[in-house]
């Protein structure tokens, strides 16, 4: 089951069959087919331009979520290395009479080998069952993302998301806060939606002393579009610290607002617009 992805940081299968849909059991019985788990809301796209068969759509506005054809995905695992969220798996149900293969992203080093025997971890981290690493690939286009791909028995194959970690810490490790290593270039853009740089909402903080996050975003927009500042919020609170030395716990966030889309004459009249493919 699940609470869901704003409670439990991963999302639940019935967030991901609503959001993304699900492959039939006639689809699986074909071979390997990729499998979203996006479920957010967010202005991201990197998997659709991945796809060598045009099988992933996310269209317009830059907000939906992915929907994977089916019947065009080859299992290639292209996607599963681009996608900046970690979010796409491959599975394989074909893979022999007793297990079933999943494929995903991997950014912890030492990687694992094929032939290694590791401990299988469901979606929010939790061991299942003992996998078999299959296969290792690191695609030269997203070399810091390596794709695994691990058999475990086929009951275990919609929980199944990752493995733990081969040099993983001790449970009772506490880890230190990562500091940034500097402040972010004045040439990136922070709010994706908006197209708003760092350098811009650093001169809103300093010419226009915004110290808070709703300021910036009534100066310069950032925390304004589609995703209401989902993605851009956090960093937009951290140039904010880096010019006034707050503490993030003294910058007050941005009023929170239900999420508010434009409709077009066209979606009012009925048309259907935005999807992949569209004519
Ligand atoms: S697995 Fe390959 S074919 Fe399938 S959606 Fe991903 S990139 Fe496209
Ligand atoms: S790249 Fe990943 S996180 Fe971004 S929309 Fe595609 S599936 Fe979602
Ligand atoms: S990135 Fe979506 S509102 Fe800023």
């Amino acid at each position: 089951m699940g609470n869901g992805v704003i409670i439990d940081g991963f999302p639940s299968m019935e967030e991901i069959k609503k959001a993304n849909g699900w492959p039939t059991e006639k689809r699986f019985a074909k071979g390997p087919v990729a499998i979203a788990e996006c479920v957010q809301e967010i202005p991201c796209n990197p998997c659709e331009g991945a796809c060598p068969s045009h099988a992933i759509c996310v269209g317009q506005p830059i907000t939906n979520t992915p929907q994977v054809d089916r019947e065009k995905c080859t299992g290639c695992g292209l996607c599963v290395a681009a996608c900046s969220g970690l979010a796409i798996f491959v599975i394989d149900k074909t893979y022999s009479e007793t297990e079933a293969t999943v494929s995903f992203p991997f950014e912890y080093l030492p990687l694992p080998e094929p032939g290694d025997k590791v401990e299988a971890l469901t979606r929010g981290g939790e061991y299942r069952c003992e996998g078999t690493i299959v296969r290792v690939m690191n695609p030269k286009r997203n070399d810091h993302t390596a794709v695994v791909t691990m058999a475990v028995p086929k009951e275990y194959i919609d929980d199944v998301r990752t493995m733990k970690r081969l040099n993983a810490p001790k449970e009772e490790t506490v880890f230190e806060p990562v500091i940034p290593d500097g402040p972010i270039d004045d040439d990136v853009i922070v709010c994706r939606c908006e197209e708003i740089t760092a350098g811009e909402i650093r001169k809103a903080v300093r010419e226009y002393k915004g110290e808070s996050v709703t300021e910036i975003k009534r100066r310069v927009r950032a925390g304004m579009g589609l995703c209401q500042g989902r993605t851009c919020g956090k960093l937009v609170t951290r140039i904010i610290q880096e010019e006034t030395g707050k503490k993030p716990n003294e910058i007050l966030p941005s009023t929170d607002r239900p999420p508010v889309r434009a409709v077009t004459f066209g979606e009012l009249a009925g048309a259907k617009e935005g999807g992949c493919g569209d004519e």
